[in-house]
């Protein structure tokens, strides 16, 4: 029988979700020495936080988070709350022994990351940083490949990620569901938001960035703020593009924004090497498309690998070969990946000092489209 891991969830909105839909499927595909009990959801409205628990499963609620992470009860403590309550939330939780499982980005900067990390890591507590994308079956067969050394010397590396939710100028900031438009909330805009996941992704595949240069735009100077009533300056980037140096000597080209019409989430990434070339795409998640210049020239091109056989990363554990998942399933690998690494006594990565790495590159992207000047990480 699986040892119980037993969950304190905090914030049950969209992440809450995924990572409750987590642990209640992890056991039924994953042959684990841990299972999640899910234990405590906290929120702090106790009609809906009650609601939470009845649909998900979860034991009992808390309306404060303080309470959660003092309760003897709870083993770990998830954090889905908005950027700014990360590093009190994690400070308490590793004061109190707890294990850690906090969203991305790790923090709303380098100076809070830094302290975070120094937490858990004298309180001694296993922790994670959910960056799902490397979980997705086909990125994490991308890094089996690149790891391999086939695509020999790497040149480029570019990754994208746009939306278009905001582009409307009567979109108020702050409060609930708004909080990313929030500065004091989020922290920045597109840059913690989305290109943190760019580049935890590229740092994985393509090892460590040492240089960047950036350009942020704010497209719509002043909102409405849900929580004051009044129009107040908008904070955060609402489009960022950066350069970069890899320490591989590869160069580095990315895209973020909220302003690309027609785009909803529309994260790719693609990597060429001297010998080969890899791409992906979040719209078609479980293909990998791979160029092979070794292949007999009059058969050479672009192929697109469906990703469902078994001897695929994590497939194994799901349908049958030609059935594909989906994005859920990435929430459900780190979870598997993390009760694996606690069985193991193992870190799980990113851990709070790997996802530190992305906080600095973020801090510094945002530095230099302020400078107008090469940075360093
Ligand atoms: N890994 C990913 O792909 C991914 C995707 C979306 C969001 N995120 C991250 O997850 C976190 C949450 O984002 P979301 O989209 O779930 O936001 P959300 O707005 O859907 O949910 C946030 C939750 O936090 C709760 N909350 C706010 N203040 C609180 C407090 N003081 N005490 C208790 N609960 C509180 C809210 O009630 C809400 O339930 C953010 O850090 C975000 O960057 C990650």
């Amino acid at each position: 029988m699986p040892k119980p891991l037993r969950i304190g969830l905090i914030g049950y909105g969209f992440m809450g979700r995924t990572h409750s839909n987590a642990y209640r499927q992890v056991n039924q595909f994953f042959d684990l020495e841990y299972r999640p009990e899910l234990k405590a959801v906290c929120a702090r409205d106790a009609e809906k936080v009650k609601a939470f628990a009845s649909q998900w499963g979860y034991e009992s609620v808390e309306t404060d988070w303080r309470k959660l992470v003092e309760r003897q009860d709870i083993d770990a403590v998830d954090i889905c709350t908005p950027n700014n309550l990360h590093k009190e939330i994690a400070l308490a939780a590793a004061a109190n022994g707890k294990m850690i499982l906090c969203e991305k980005p790790l923090s709303m900067n380098t100076a809070e990351g830094e302290e975070m990390c120094q937490a858990v890591e004298k309180a001694g507590v296993p922790n994670t940083v959910w960056y799902n994308y490397r979980r997705v079956p086909a990125v994490t067969l991308a890094k089996q490949i690149i790891d391999t050394g086939k695509l020999g010397r790497i040149f480029h590396y570019r990754a994208n990620f746009l939306q278009d939710w905001t582009i409307s100028a009567d979109l108020p900031q702050g409060g609930t569901a708004l909080w990313r438009l929030d500065a004091a909330a989020a922290g920045s805009g597109v840059t913690g938001d989305l290109l943190a996941h760019c580049i935890d992704t590229a740092i994985w595949l393509n090892g460590s960035i040492t240089n960047v240069t950036a350009m942020t735009e704010t497209f719509i100077k002043e909102r409405k703020h849900n929580l004051t009533g009044k129009v107040e300056k908008v904070g955060i980037d609402d489009a960022c593009a950066f350069l970069c140096h890899f320490a591989n000597g590869s160069l580095g080209l990315f895209e973020s924004t909220r302003y690309a019409r027609g785009h909803k989430a529309l994260y790719t990434l693609e990597i060429n090497g001297e010998n080969a070339s890899i791409k992906w795409d979040l719209h078609d998640l479980h293909r990998l498309q791979w160029f092979d210049h070794k292949d007999e020239g009059i058969v050479r091109g672009w192929r697109s690998v469906h990703v469902t056989d078994g001897d695929q990363p994590y497939m194994k554990q799901w349908w049958v070969p030609g059935l594909q998942i989906g994005y859920e399933h990435t929430f459900i690998h780190q979870v598997a990946d993390f009760l694996q690494a606690l069985a193991a006594n193992k870190p799980c990565p990113p851990t709070f000092r790997d996802a530190l790495e992305t906080q600095k590159i973020c801090d510094a992207v945002l530095k230099s489209a302020a400078n107008h000047q090469w940075t360093n990480v």
